[in-house]
């Protein structure tokens, strides 16, 4: 459904109109396209305190953003160079290197740094802090002021994001070196990551592989998609096959005709199955004998209610699709080696399983239940069978399931975010697809909010 108050919010009148009143004035976001697939303009990169990483530029300079000022080299501490000037030309993204900041003292450094360039940061622009795991060794004596200051970051790229307007978002990645970054830098310092702001990522883990092809990351690779025939399924469908996959499109029969007409467009293979039935994993498992590298289950329902009036029926049909049945085919795959070594598990929760939602407590408490399958199998997954396990948690998203929410409630769901309007379903593809991508054996046990840094579940 289109979102004609961001039309409206485009043209001049009603930019005016809309500023007068004080309401929301959200920016058309730059998404990614063939013809544009980077960000226009240049990259700072600023450190505040001592870099606990390795080298970052030669991972800087593959997220295909020239560097600014390269002559000057990256602007360290305070911000005193040429390149971090406030009244040098806009630039396209920042990545703030702040792993070493430990104290009070170092922290200052993170607002010396970003105070004189956050105005010339461009409309959807892109922020990165770096900071370091929460877990990582505390130093003698002083490992808590480290924490305290290192668990800050989040408190600042929250609060960052939700001020800073045009399109523009902040997150925080958390490594322990350079090389653990690249996978997850190249996504949210490029269009594919516009909705995707206030987010804390870790990326620590091992087993990336660097593709063959960085323009087909995915090639030669299987992906599956649960509830693929349409909506945000089909979306991440159709981006996992621009990535270089055949598609696995899964869907009910009953959705047959729309899954074969878009496995037909990608060169994939629709599969008729209920992805409830007690042996999908033996089936789906039969339907690929060569093994399968990325798994999403997307597929979803909702059934509200108020629990007071929630029968028994309407708990059970929305436990079973979007949690009972990610469990019981994911162990089933798991337990055939189906899932070849590097492949990636993605899951699909939503902000409501984070924040809550009244009416959803079966949809809540499935969604919720993703994100503690995804925190207590990403270790034993990546130990065991080389697989990782991630998820995705989609805000408001414009799709069939949201244009039927009533007028007010959708309006409030697509305001309430800190780009002032609903993602796209490619947003969540993106997302999907930087998750499924062989070179993010890094990030694991992640669940990633596409949601415009929404109000809710924050
Ligand atoms: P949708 O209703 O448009 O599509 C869901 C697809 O799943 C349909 O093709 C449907 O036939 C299929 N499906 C349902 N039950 C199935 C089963 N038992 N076996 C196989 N396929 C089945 O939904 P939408 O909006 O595209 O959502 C996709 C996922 O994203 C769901 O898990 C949903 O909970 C989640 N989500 C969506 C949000 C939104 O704003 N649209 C927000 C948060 C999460």
């Amino acid at each position: 459904m289109a979102d004609r108050y961001l039309s409206f919010t485009a043209t001049a009148p009603g930019r005016f109109l809309t500023r007068r009143l004080g309401l929301p004035q959200p920016a058309a976001l730059r998404r990614w396209s063939p013809e544009h697939p980077c960000l226009p303009g240049d990259l700072l990169h600023l450190t505040a305190g001592e870099s606990a990483l390795g080298d970052l530029a030669p991972v800087l300079a593959r997220t295909g953003l020239p560097l600014a000022d390269p002559a000057a080299g990256p602007v360290t501490g305070p911000a005193t160079s040429r390149a971090a000037s406030p009244g040098n030309a806009a630039v396209a993204a920042v990545v703030l290197d702040a792993t070493g900041v430990h104290d009070v003292d170092t922290l200052a450094e993170v607002h010396a740094a970003l105070h004189p360039v956050v105005r010339s940061v461009a409309a959807s622009g892109r922020i990165v802090v770096l900071g370091s795991p929460l877990d990582s060794p505390p130093d003698a004596g002083s490992g808590h002021h480290r924490a305290a200051v290192q668990q800050a970051l989040e408190g600042f790229v929250r609060s960052l994001g939700k001020e800073i307007g045009r399109g523009t978002t902040v997150n925080l990645l958390r490594l322990t070196d350079a090389a653990a970054a690249e996978s997850t830098l190249r996504f949210l310092l490029s269009p594919k990551s516009a909705y995707v702001s206030g987010q804390v990522i870790t990326a620590t883990a091992d087993g990336s592989e660097t593709p063959a092809d960085r323009s087909l990351p995915l090639a030669g690779r299987t992906a599956l998609v649960t509830g693929g025939a349409r909506g945000i399924g089909e979306a991440v469908a159709r981006t996992l096959a621009r990535d270089g996959a055949h598609v696995v499109v899964l869907d009910v029969p009953q959705a047959q005709d729309d899954a074969r007409r878009l496995a037909g467009q990608l060169g994939g293979t629709a599969l008729a199955l209920d992805i409830t039935a007690a042996d999908a994993g033996e089936r789906i498992a039969a339907e690929l004998p060569d093994g399968l590298d990325v798994l999403v289950h997307n597929a979803g329902i909702t059934r509200d209610r108020r629990l007071v009036n929630m029968p028994a029926e309407r708990w059970s049909s929305v436990l079973d699709v979007n949690l009972g049945s990610v469990l019981r085919t994911t162990d089933a795959l798991l337990a055939k080696g189906a899932l070849r070594r590097g492949g990636r598990i993605v899951a699909t929760a939503s902000i409501a399983g984070l924040a809550g939602n009244a009416g959803q407590t079966n949809y809540g408490a499935s969604k919720a239940g993703i994100a503690g399958l995804v925190r207590s199998l990403a270790p034993r997954a990546l130990a065991e069978h080389g697989v990782t396990v991630n998820a995705v948690a989609p805000g408001f998203i414009e799709t069939r399931m949201t244009a039927a929410v009533p007028l007010f409630i959708r309006e409030a769901g697509r305001r309430m975010n800190s780009l002032a309007q609903g993602g796209l379903p490619v947003d969540v593809a993106e997302t999907t697809a930087w998750l499924a991508h062989p070179a993010s054996g890094a990030v694991n046990g992640q669940v990633v909010r596409v949601c415009g840094q929404s109000l809710l579940g924050a």
